[in-house]
């Protein structure tokens, strides 16, 4: 099965409540919330008081990716506004498996984000306690930025991990993911895909998310 996440990183914020509508109509699979800080990331966002918000717009699961400098510090207050998953990035946290432990606690589904150039090894010891990993595929800041080329590479290395492990943790993929690279992206065993631009800034969501789906293969 494979998931369709809208980041609304790329939606109109003045309209948030009908954008995301749109895409829960439109057929999404996840809501996407990207949480930057300004520190471990040169941009700045929102936090839990948004996130909140986007739980009362939509039934669909709230995806937040923590893009912030000592994560743990925060898990509670992003659960409790509404997170159904919370990723983590492995170069943000020094004691990854107790973060991972906290939004389990706290009741939202733990995931782990490795940036561009992070070693996939860095996460073995911790996959079995995932739901997901996050595979950034542009460095994490922006919307709207090219598609690295070797995360495909990356991605497939992922996937031999957890096989080799016999575990069923997910796949996502985040940045540069378009009807240009979703089919790649997708044959190397990516299972949810993050799109920002490609989504909000195409003309007939429906269309695209269709569009995405199809070409990712069901
Ligand atoms: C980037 C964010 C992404 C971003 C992706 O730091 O994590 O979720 O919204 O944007 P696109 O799909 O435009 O590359
Ligand atoms: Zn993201």
């Amino acid at each position: 099965m494979k998931l369709i996440a809208p980041s609304i990183l790329s939606a109109d914020f003045t309209r948030l409540k009908e954008e995301i509508q749109a895409v829960e109509a439109a057929g999404a699979d996840w809501i996407h919330a990207d949480v930057m800080d300004g520190h471990f990331v040169p941009n700045i966002t929102f936090g839990p008081m948004v996130v909140e918000a986007v739980r009362k717009a939509t039934a669909l699961p709230i995806d937040v990716h923590l893009m912030i400098t000592a994560p743990e510090r925060y898990i509670a207050d992003f659960a409790r506004a509404g997170a159904s998953t919370i990723c983590v990035h492995v170069e943000s946290c020094v004691h990854l498996n107790r973060t991972v432990q906290l939004i389990r606690d706290a009741g939202a589904r733990p995931g782990v984000v490795l940036n561009p150039a992070t070693p996939v090894e860095a996460i073995r010891w911790v996959l079995e306690y995932l739901d997901f990993v996050l595979v950034m595929s542009v460095n994490p800041g922006f919307g709207g930025q090219a598609f690295i080329p070797n995360s495909i590479a990356r991605i497939a290395a992922l996937r031999r991990m957890i096989s080799e492990k016999g575990l069923n943790t997910l796949i996502e993929v985040d940045g540069g993911v378009s009807t240009q690279t979703i089919a790649e992206i997708s044959a190397a065993g990516a299972d949810v895909f993050v799109a920002g631009s490609a989504i909000f800034k195409s003309s007939n969501y429906r269309q695209t998310i269709e569009a995405l789906r199809r070409m990712a293969g069901g």
